[in-house]
């Protein structure tokens, strides 16, 4: 002990963030951020409208507070009865209500299989299975494309975790008339930014079948039929567009072993002219610990499907093995980069 139990009381936050996570989830699965969006709501309305006892409803109530979901208006202790405790919607809440752009998607998928993948983390640690499959029995994108509503929930919180998606299409460099080629663009978001930014380029997003699907959903959403194409493309075998001016790897080598990675990066290279510039977009670890979500997420990608995220000195060396060279670092927010690389 300490004294003050300082570190004791660290400790028992840190094994409690779990439950912060799923106090989360339940509160989006009863929709309180949607309702508290609509009106401030009384604990009375709430337990009504989402069919939990009113005084259940009254500690969820006091719980999405402790945690920045909803907010108790000003109230005098006594005066109001538990029924009358009214709740308008908390700080993080806002980005939590059923909207475009909203992280609703993430919650529940980080709430929802995530959360269980990391209750078999163990595995991934020394069976040699990810968390994943131990939970699942099967790996996350054969999951994804067998299960439409998940695939969704995962592009939709993929977009809602892209608040830097602005910053970094303004960072590629993309020539006025160019050719941009989103390879593995997932829901196409990023893609949608780049030729918003640019009027006169145009686009090709790759993808598996299901995704591209939801990648089609996003142009013409966008407006920007006209000035994309989208192509189911095995990452690993497909034929890309020839001489692209522009081609951008967002959030994909993280998913693969450095084999695998050697292996997607000399197929790209294959299509790669002179002038080309393929930009690889990945979060960049450290080693001085000024790198926390980067570190995390090395650990996430390996217990979801034994990836990771890498170093620029890994970086480095997987350019070199594939005949290729990095030319520009932008870093960008939340430990991310923007690597920019060339034919050798
Ligand atoms: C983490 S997501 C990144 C999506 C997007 N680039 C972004 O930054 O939002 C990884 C993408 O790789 C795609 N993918 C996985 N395996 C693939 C393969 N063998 N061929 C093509 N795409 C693949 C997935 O469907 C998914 O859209």
């Amino acid at each position: 002990m300490t004294g003050s139990g300082q570190t004791e009381t660290s400790v028992i936050e840190l094994l409690t963030g779990g439950w912060r996570a799923q106090l989360a989830r339940v509160g989006v699965e009863l929709r309180i951020p949607d309702l508290l969006t609509a009106a401030d709501r009384t604990v009375a309305e709430l337990s009504t409208r989402t069919a939990v006892p009113q005084d259940l409803m009254y500690r969820l109530m006091r719980g999405l507070d402790s945690i920045g979901i909803a907010e108790r208006l000003p109230y005098e202790l006594g005066r109001i009865t538990e029924a009358g405790a009214t709740y308008t919607l908390g700080p993080l809440g806002v980005h939590l209500v059923d909207a475009p752009g909203s992280m609703r998607d993430a919650c529940l998928l980080y709430g929802g299989e995530f959360h269980s993948a990391w209750g078999n983390a163990p595995a991934a640690f020394g069976s040699g299975s990810t968390g994943f499959e131990a939970t699942y029995g099967t790996e996350l994108i054969p999951y994804l494309a067998a299960n439409p509503p998940a695939a969704k929930r995962f592009q939709s919180a993929l977009a809602a975790t892209s608040f830097y998606f602005d910053l970094l299409a303004d960072a590629l460099e993309v020539p006025v008339h160019g050719v941009v080629v989103d390879i593995a663009g997932g829901s196409g978001a990023l893609l949608a930014r780049v030729l918003q930014a640019r009027p006169r380029a145009r686009g090709v997003l790759t993808d598996l079948p299901h995704m591209v699907a939801i990648a089609d959903g996003t142009f013409v959403d966008a407006g920007l039929t006209e000035r994309v194409t989208t192509m189911p493309l095995d990452l690993f075998s497909g034929r890309l567009p020839q001489d692209a001016d522009t081609y951008v790897l967002s959030r994909v080598l993280g998913d693969w072993s450095n084999e695998e990675c050697e292996r997607i990066l000399t197929n790209i290279k294959v299509s790669m002219g002179h002038e080309s510039r393929l930009w690889i977009v990945e979060r960049l670890t450290r080693d001085d610990g000024s790198a926390p979500l980067a570190t995390l997420w090395d650990l996430h990608l390996h217990v979801i499907n034994g990836g990771r995220q890498r170093s620029i000195r890994e970086y480095q060396r997987l350019a070199k093995e594939c005949g290729l060279e990095i030319v520009e670092d932008k870093r960008l927010p939340a430990d991310n980069a923007a690597l920019a690389l060339r034919l050798r």
